[in-house]
């Protein structure tokens, strides 16, 4: 009897699977994680933010910390989002903000949301 599925088909699947699982795996730190690995990722969100996101988040957004004044998107000192209400609205972009997905990478995604989060927590 023929399986139901083809052989490519299942390949396919396969695949998808293995992606997913890679995307929903946790940031590996490795196990020497400390204090100044976690200063250079936010370090590096501060920079997505200004200047490397295409387009810079700063452009629209208003984040002290940044010294961004964007008018265009919400304030992000007011709206105080967490780091994963922050992921998700660069991942699939909001009304007129732009998707990320395709240009930063996971860990760019998160080391920004890490960083937005805690910026605007400072700025409270
Ligand atoms: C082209 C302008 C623009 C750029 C660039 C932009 N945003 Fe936005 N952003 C917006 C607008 C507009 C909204 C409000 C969307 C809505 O609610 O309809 C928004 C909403 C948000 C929100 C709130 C999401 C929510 O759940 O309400 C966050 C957080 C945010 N942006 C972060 C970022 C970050 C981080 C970047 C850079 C990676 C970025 N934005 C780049 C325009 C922009």
């Amino acid at each position: 009897m023929k399986s139901p599925v083809a052989p490519r088909k299942r390949f396919l699947y396969a695949a998808v699977g293995t992606a997913l699982t890679a995307f929903m795996m946790p940031p590996s730190f490795g196990a020497d994680s400390n204090g100044s690995q976690e200063q250079a990722a936010l370090t590096l969100g501060k920079k997505l933010f200004t200047q490397s996101a295409r387009p810079a988040c700063a452009l629209c957004h208003t984040l002290k910390d940044a010294g961004a004044t964007g008018q265009v998107g919400p304030q992000l000192d007011e709206l105080k989002p967490d780091a994963r209400r922050v992921a998700t609205a660069i991942k699939n972009g909001l009304g007129n903000m732009p998707a990320y997905r395709d240009t930063l990478t996971e860990e760019e995604i998160q080391a920004l949301a890490d960083y937005v989060a805690r910026a605007t927590d400072a700025a409270k």
